[in-house]
């Protein structure tokens, strides 16, 4: 939901800034703009559409300071416009600001300012920052470098909402100030430069030193300097943390897209999340999670919490926790669990699952989690984000940088952890011990049969070159099968844009079978060998009323389909890393078949950090 990044050094910002956006451009694509600091004052260029767009427009090649600021927008309040774009200055044009949040009380804010004769050139939240500013340091009794950061800082006093912001002013042209609250921001550390930005890959390839805000801190940087402060302005400590990604994992590698890229990286990714957590016939690891029998013995719940993709993940998990654990699973998307008073206290375990870890409604359930006394775990894939700093233990899913927008390895590295995490918790209360082993050795043996999976793609992509001009698609199956169609069909709808449905197999003549006419395609996910009958008479039922069949499965059919993809047998409780990857896969060339931008499909955002 936006990208912002900053450069403050002795070289050109611009191509700086420019290559931070286009690697910042999977947070929203409605409009680009940068400013920096030239020999007479702030100067910025701005223009709605993608970062190319902001390449080719007037000005830019006139932009040559060593100090500025950019910024990607996903429209919240004001349609994309060069006027709704970012940055935005106050009315005296001495401060230039670039938001990444929403400002919730913008509405009162502007009306404050408009009775002090503040005028507004664009409807978004965001202007009231730059004006909010001028006003405080108007009234600042501060002087020096304290003058503008206690503006900000009062400034900051009257937002309500979320922020990650960077802030520029002609009156400090060697100095730039950022803070965040509840969006994200990491601040890159070079010799006598230094680099900020919404997320750690856009910049990996100037820095490895990073230090990451927390909420209401704010840095005063210069080339050789970073200060730390607090909210109310005291000076703080902060530690630099060496990122030990390597760049090129940012980079397409010869794909056409990434995210064709990270479907084929999954073997890679699925080693990385096992690591060293499983191996055969010996204790599973998991230090950060510091749990006893005691605790684990004493809780009646476990909560999985988590938005889209995410949330499939813990669907395709619960099965296992249940299966090995013995304790009741609940899943709940995080936007409704923050607003349905849930029954938790302290003898509730929850798990919050978040590939970015800066989810907005995640991270504000796990708050209300906590806050309920109930434990919290977060399983991210971002190191030092957001939701790693709130809850009570964080696992990491090592699945590297996922940068489509559609997620796709981060689901399967989600489900390989949170597998991880039922079988530790069932050893440490000695359950279930010959299944968590026989599902251990299922786990290590997975890289190696997704690289099977991921070499018989030519079949999907001819299913696909058939059925790209559709308009309605069903995804079928049963029990885990079911938790797969949901990720198949939200994969489909998301990158191609066409209509599809997910329902449980048996769930169909209960209504939604009326929508089955002749040629409407029904993908069916079928690898539990106990369900493969009533599975098949299922998809008889639509094949008698005209439905095209596409099938992933494990088991031996008896009955002839449209298409068929054979995937290696695994235990089912694991199964959805493999079935999954054909939905991906066809999901994947459908779009391209339409011709459409795979990587940053319309309407979307890669991290969703409002509401
Ligand atoms: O970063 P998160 O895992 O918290 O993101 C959650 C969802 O926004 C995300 O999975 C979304 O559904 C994906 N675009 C789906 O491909």
């Amino acid at each position: 939901m936006c990208g912002i990044v900053g450069y403050i050094g002795k070289k050109e910002a611009k191509p700086i800034l420019i290559n931070g956006l286009f690697r910042l451009e999977y947070r929203g694509y409605d409009s680009a703009g940068i400013a920096t600091i030239e020999n007479n004052g702030l100067k910025v260029v701005k223009n709605k559409g993608r970062v190319n767009d902001l390449n080719n427009t007037k000005g830019i090649d006139s932009l040559k300071g060593t100090i500025g600021i950019g910024h990607t927008r996903w429209a919240t309040h004001g349609k994309p416009s060069s006027t709704n774009s970012h940055p935005h200055m106050d009315n005296s044009e001495n401060f230039a600001v670039v938001h990444n949040g929403i400002i919730e009380n913008y509405a009162d804010l502007k009306e404050f300012l408009k009775s002090h004769k503040y005028k507004f050139l664009s409807e978004t939240d965001t202007e009231v920052i730059p004006n909010l500013i001028h006003f405080y340091f108007e009234s600042s009794k501060k002087t020096g470098n304290m003058r503008f950061l206690d503006a900000i800082a009062n400034t900051c006093k009257m937002l309500k909402g979320s922020y990650a912001l960077e802030i520029l002013s002609s009156m400090y042209p060697d100095n730039m100030i950022v803070v965040r609250k509840d969006s994200p921001l990491v601040i890159g550390k070079g010799v006598e430069e230094n680099y900020i930005s919404s997320d750690i890959p856009a910049i990996l390839s100037f820095t490895k030193d990073f230090y990451l805000l927390n909420d209401n801190e704010f840095a005063f940087i210069s080339r050789d300097s970073i200060d730390f402060y607090d909210s109310e302005l005291n000076k703080i400590d902060k530690e630099c943390q060496n990122i030990t990604w390597n760049a090129g994992a940012a980079e397409k590698d010869g794909y056409a897209d990434f995210m064709l890229k990270e479907i084929n990286e999954q073997p890679k990714s699925i080693r990385e999340t096992i690591g060293s957590r499983i191996s055969k016939n010996s204790k599973t690891l998991l230090p950060d999670i510091d749990l006893d029998k005691k605790y684990l013995n004493s809780i009646n719940k476990i909560f999985i919490v988590a938005c889209g993709t995410a949330m499939h993940a813990g669907y395709a998990t619960k099965p296992i926790f249940e299966g090995l654990c013995e304790i009741p699973v609940e899943v709940d998307a995080a936007s409704e669990f923050r607003y349905r008073n849930p029954l938790i206290n302290e003898k509730t375990l929850c798990i919050f699952v978040t590939q970015s870890g800066e989810t907005a409604d995640t991270i504000a359930a796990l708050k209300l989690a906590k806050s309920k006394g109930a434990k919290t775990i977060a399983i991210s894939n971002v190191i030092g984000s957001s939701i790693t700093r709130e809850a009570d233990y964080t696992v990491y899913t090592h699945a590297g940088p996922e940068i489509a927008v559609a997620s796709t390895k981060a689901y399967t590295s989600q489900i390989v952890l949170l597998a991880i995490v039922a079988i530790y918790f069932a050893e440490i209360l000695e359950k279930n011990l010959e299944k968590c082993s026989e599902l251990k050795n299922d786990i290590l043996l997975l890289p190696t049969k997704l690289e099977e999976v991921l070499k018989n793609t030519d079949k999907i992509k001819e299913f696909a070159k058939k059925i790209y001009k559709e308009k309605d698609v069903f995804f079928i199956g049963r029990g885990i099968d079911y938790s797969v169609a949901q990720e198949g069909s939200l994969k489909l709808k998301e990158i191609s844009y066409i209509h599809s449905e997910a329902y449980p197999s048996g769930e169909l003549k209960h209504g939604a079978i009326a929508l089955i006419e002749n040629g409407v395609t029904v993908v069916s996910v079928l690898t539990n060998r106990m369900l493969v009958e009533k599975s098949v008479s299922n998809l008889l039922e639509v094949v008698t009323r005209g439905a095209k069949t596409f099938i992933v499965t494990n088991q031996e059919l008896n009955h002839d389909f449209d298409e068929v993809i054979t995937i290696p047998k695994t235990s089912t409780l694991i199964s959805p890393v493999l079935s999954v990857v054909p939905l991906q896969i066809l999901a994947y060339y459908i779009s391209k078949e339409k011709g459409l931008d795979v990587d940053k499909p319309r309407n979307l955002a890669k991290s969703v950090t409002v509401e």
